[in-house]
């Protein structure tokens, strides 16, 4: 992660003037069975500017959207393509694509995780704040879904505290905050998660795939907005994040967003520089 990190600033700093191009001659599939603007622009620009070929594949469009294995998809790739960025709904789905088909794999967002976002979102905060070991990260809203589960993961690695604020239903599992280890507090409380913390996050409630559940989740999410009044309790500074698309009026509220819109669209502008950095890392 220190040499992702690394490597993506000096993506951003050299872009358009870097002369590397590790991915010279190679095709990338970019499998989603899911929506997305920022992950699927991010990487089809990073991979030409890597000097490889990104190939978009909606899943529907190929056989896998008419139940052809995982197993069996990942075996074509693997003979024909170098490198593939896959989108789908179960984790172990994207492991076993990578298993079978031999080629680097990278998790574009799965149920379970979404690691390329945290890793962007690292590098924000290292802009702005910067070391993020020692600092206060506090996740708000739905704690069990990707994203804060990636945070979760980060933590230990990187020695920040994770303060996840969601109702029980909405925490993550016992075995996975055993998993991730590192210094995680889950609460109902979103005042304490708040008080004094360097970063407030958050994610949308109803996440792709959930939309069944979208009125149940609007309930019993709805005391959990990063809103003024929960700002003033944070670290005076803090940086307010969102990984988009945002819902305003739900997990933000417009003026908090607005008033934060710098630093979010910078965490949706460095995808493109980190994921660069996972690219060349991913081939060397
Ligand atoms: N944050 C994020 O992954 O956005 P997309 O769904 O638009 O890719
Ligand atoms: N948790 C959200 C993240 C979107 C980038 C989802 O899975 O829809």
């Amino acid at each position: 992660m220190e040499q992702i990190l690394a490597d993506a600033v000096v993506m951003k700093r050299e872009r358009g003037r870097h002369q590397s191009q590790p991915l010279a001659g190679q095709t990338w599939a970019l499998i989603f069975s899911k929506s997305s603007t920022r992950t699927r622009v991010s990487f089809e620009v990073g991979v030409a500017e890597l000097g490889g070929r990104p190939m978009f594949l909606s899943a529907v469009d190929i056989q896998l959207g008419r139940g052809e294995p995982i197993k069996d998809t990942a075996r074509v790739m693997g003979r024909m393509i170098h490198g593939a960025v896959f989108r789908t709904f179960a984790q172990s789905d994207v492991e076993e694509f990578a298993q079978f088909s031999g080629i680097p794999t990278i998790n574009a967002l799965t149920d379970e995780e979404h690691p390329c976002q945290i890793l962007a979102d690292i590098q924000t905060i290292q802009e702005k704040l910067g070391v993020i070991t020692g600092k206060v990260v506090t996740f708000v809203g739905d704690g069990a879904c990707n994203v804060p589960v990636s945070w979760m993961f980060a933590a230990a690695k990187l020695g920040f505290e994770l303060r996840i604020a969601a109702p029980k239903k909405f925490q993550p599992s016992v075995a996975l905050l055993k998993r991730a280890g590192g210094k995680i507090l889950c609460t109902a409380d979103v005042k304490a998660a708040a008080k004094g913390a360097d970063v407030l996050y958050t994610d949308v409630w109803v996440s792709m795939g959930k939309e069944t559940e979208s009125a149940a989740r609007l309930k019993a999410l709805k005391g959990y907005q990063i809103n003024q009044s929960l700002v003033k309790l944070a670290r005076p500074g803090a940086l307010v994040m969102h990984c988009l698309p945002a819902y305003r009026g739900k997990e933000i509220d417009a003026e908090t967003f607005e008033a934060n819109a710098g630093t979010i669209f910078t965490q949706a502008e460095n995808r493109l520089h980190v994921q660069k950095a996972i690219l060349k890392w991913a081939v060397s």
